[in-house]
C-alpha cells in the first residue's frame, strides 16, 4: 500500500477507465457538491443483508431456490409513494405465493425497487418536432418533460433519488415484515383485484387451497415464524458511478467495501465491458451482482466477465441475467451455458424475457408481446433442462397498477389499447394480471 492510498476509502479504481452512458452534467462542481454530501448520508442496505443475499443466490446456483426479480424499468420520484409501493410488493408477493406454491420451491424476492432511477439510451438526444434535447436518462439525472429546463442533468436529483430510494425501501421493509406479507393475507393481496381478471380469479383459487393448508397446520400446533414475514431485497442497474461510489463503504466487521445503495446491483448490456469503468466498480464490491448478457455475447465473453468480477469463485457472487429474445434464445444461449460448465463453473442463471422482445406498435408505443416474453421464459427452461443446468429465476418489468404498456395476456390487452394507460417513464411494463399470467405459467413450466 503506498502512504497516501486511504484504505477507508471506496475503491476508485474506474474513474480512470471509460465509463459509457454517465451524464454530461453543466457543472461538475455541483456534481463534487452532491456526492460529497451522499457520501456522509447513512447506508440504504447493511453487509451483512448483502452477505444473506449472497447466499441465498448460492444456493439457487446449486439448484435449490429461485429468484423472482422485478419492478419498473425506470422508477420515478412521483411514484415513490405508499399506494404505488405497496401495489408493486403486494404484486410481487402474489407472484411469489404462485410460484412457491406451483413450483415447490423457495423464491427469492428481489425488488427492482428503492433505486431503479438511472437509465442508459440508444440515443444521447431525442428529437421532436425538429427540436433536439438531451434524452431523458432517468430521474436521478433529468426530468421527463420535453423541456430544455427538465432535459438539463441536475446533480440535485442525485440526493433526491437518495432520499426517494430510502422511503421506498423503508416501505418495502415494513410491508415485507410488519404483518402485510403474512401468508395469512394470501386472500388480502387479492381483494381488490380478483373480480378485474382471469389472473385475479385463479389466484383466489390457489389461495383458497393455501388457507386450507395453513388452518391444517395451525390445527396441528405448527406456526412457524417464516409464515408471517418475507425476505426483500433491493437491486438496480449500477449505472451512475458516481452516485454508486459515494454510496460504497467498508463493512466494519471486515473493512471490505460493499455497495449500499441496494443488496444487489447490476452491469446492463451497454456497459458490460470487460475493460470499462462499470464492470472494474463492481469487481471491487462484496455485493452480488449481475450483468446482463445479450444475444451476441461469446463464450469467451462470458468467462472473462466471471474471471474478473468473481476470480476466487465464491458462490453467488456473480449471476447471469440473459435477455436473448424470444427468437435466439434457443440457439445463443446453449453455447454460454456449455462454457461455464465446462470451466465447472455453477452461478445463477436468470431469464430477462423483457429486453430481447421490445418492438413498437402501428401507434408508436415501445410495447412487449407477453406471448413473446412466455415463451423466452420457455425456451430458456427448456435450454437449461437440455443442459442439466437449472434456471434460476427470472429478471422481469412490471408494476402493481393497471397499465396498458405490454400486449395479451388472459385479460387481453390489444395494440390499440396501449394509449389508455401507457404511463411506463421508460420500457413497457407488465401490468398485475399480466404478471400473475407469467408467475402460473412459470410455475407450471418450472418442473416440466
Ligand atoms: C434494463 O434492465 O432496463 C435495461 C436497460 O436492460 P439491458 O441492460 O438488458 O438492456
Ligand atoms: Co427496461
Amino acid at each position: 500500500m503506498t502512504a497516501t492510498a486511504d484504505p477507508m476509502a471506496a475503491p476508485a479504481s474506474w474513474r480512470g477507465l471509460p465509463a459509457a452512458q454517465q451524464p454530461d452534467w453543466p457543472d461538475r462542481g455541483h456534481l463534487q457538491a452532491v456526492t460529497d454530501e451522499l457520501a456522509g448520508l447513512p447506508p440504504l442496505v447493511f453487509a451483512g443483508e448483502c452477505d444473506v443475499l449472497r447466499e441465498r443466490l448460492a444456493a439457487v446456483a446449486r439448484g435449490q431456490a429461485f429468484v423472482l426479480q422485478g419492478g419498473d424499468c425506470a422508477e420515478t420520484f412521483a411514484g415513490a409513494t405508499a399506494d404505488a409501493v405497496r401495489a408493486k410488493l403486494q404484486t410481487l408477493l402474489q407472484m411469489a405465493v404462485v410460484l412457491t406454491y406451483g413450483a415447490s420451491v423457495p423464491i427469492i424476492k428481489i425488488g427492482r425497487m428503492a433505486g431503479q432511477f438511472a437509465k442508459p439510451r440508444s440515443r444521447p438526444d431525442e428529437i421532436r418536432d425538429g427540436i433536439e434535447l438531451p434524452a431523458y436518462r432517468g430521474d436521478a439525472i433529468n426530468g421527463f418533460e420535453f423541456t430544455a429546463q427538465a432535459r438539463t442533468p441536475d446533480p440535485a436529483r442525485l440526493l433526491r433519488a437518495y432520499h426517494c430510494s430510502a422511503v421506498t425501501l423503508n416501505l418495502c421493509r415494513a410491508f415485507a415484515t410488519g404483518g402485510f406479507a403474512d401468508l395469512h393475507q394470501v386472500h388480502a393481496w387479492n381483494q381488490d383485484f380478483v373480480a378485474q381478471s382471469p389472473a385475479g380469479q385463479r389466484y383466489e383459487r390457489l389461495a383458497g387451497e393455501i388457507d386450507r393448508a395453513l388452518a391444517f397446520m395451525r390445527a396441528c400446533g405448527a406456526d412457524p415464524e417464516e409464515l408471517h414475514a418475507v425476505e426483500f431485497y433491493s437491486s438496480h442497474e449500477a449505472l451512475l458511478l458516481d452516485y454508486e461510489q459515494a454510496l460504497t463503504r467498508r463493512d466494519s466487521r471486515t473493512g471490505l467495501p460493499y455497495d449500499t445503495s441496494a443488496h444487489f446491483v447490476w452491469v446492463g448490456e451497454r456497459t458490460r465491458d470487460l475493460h470499462g469503468a462499470h464492470i472494474d466498480f463492481a469487481s471491487g464490491i462484496c455485493n452480488p451482482v449481475g450483468v446482463k448478457v445479450g444475444p451476441d455475447t461469446k463464450p469467451s465473453d462470458v468467462l472473462a466477465l466471471i474471471n474478473t468480477l468473481n476470480p476466487d469463485r465464491e458462490p453467488g457472487r456473480v449471476t447471469l441475467i440473459t435477455r436473448m429474445g424470444a427468437g435466439r434464445v434457443r440457439e445463443v444461449l446453449p453455447p454460454l451455458i456449455k462454457a461455464v460448465i465446462a470451466e465447472g463453473i455453477e452461478i445463477p442463471w436468470i431469464c430477462d424475457p423483457m429486453h430481447g422482445n421490445t418492438f413498437e406498435a402501428p401507434s408508436g408505443h415501445k410495447t412487449r408481446r407477453l406471448h413473446d416474453v412466455l415463451d423466452e421464459v420457455q425456451g430458456f427452461f427448456e435450454v437449461h433442462r437440455g443442459l442439466g443446468t437449472h434456471p434460476g429465476g427470472i429478471h422481469i418489468e412490471f408494476t402493481g397498477d393497471n397499465v396498458t404498456e405490454c400486449v395479451g395476456g388472459s385479460h387481453e390487452i390489444a395494440a390499440g389499447d396501449l394509449h389508455q394507460r401507457y404511463e411506463t417513464a421508460c420500457d413497457p411494463r407488465l401490468n398485475r394480471g399480466q404478471a400473475l399470467d407469467l408467475a402460473f405459467i412459470v410455475a407450471d413450466s418450472y418442473h416440466s
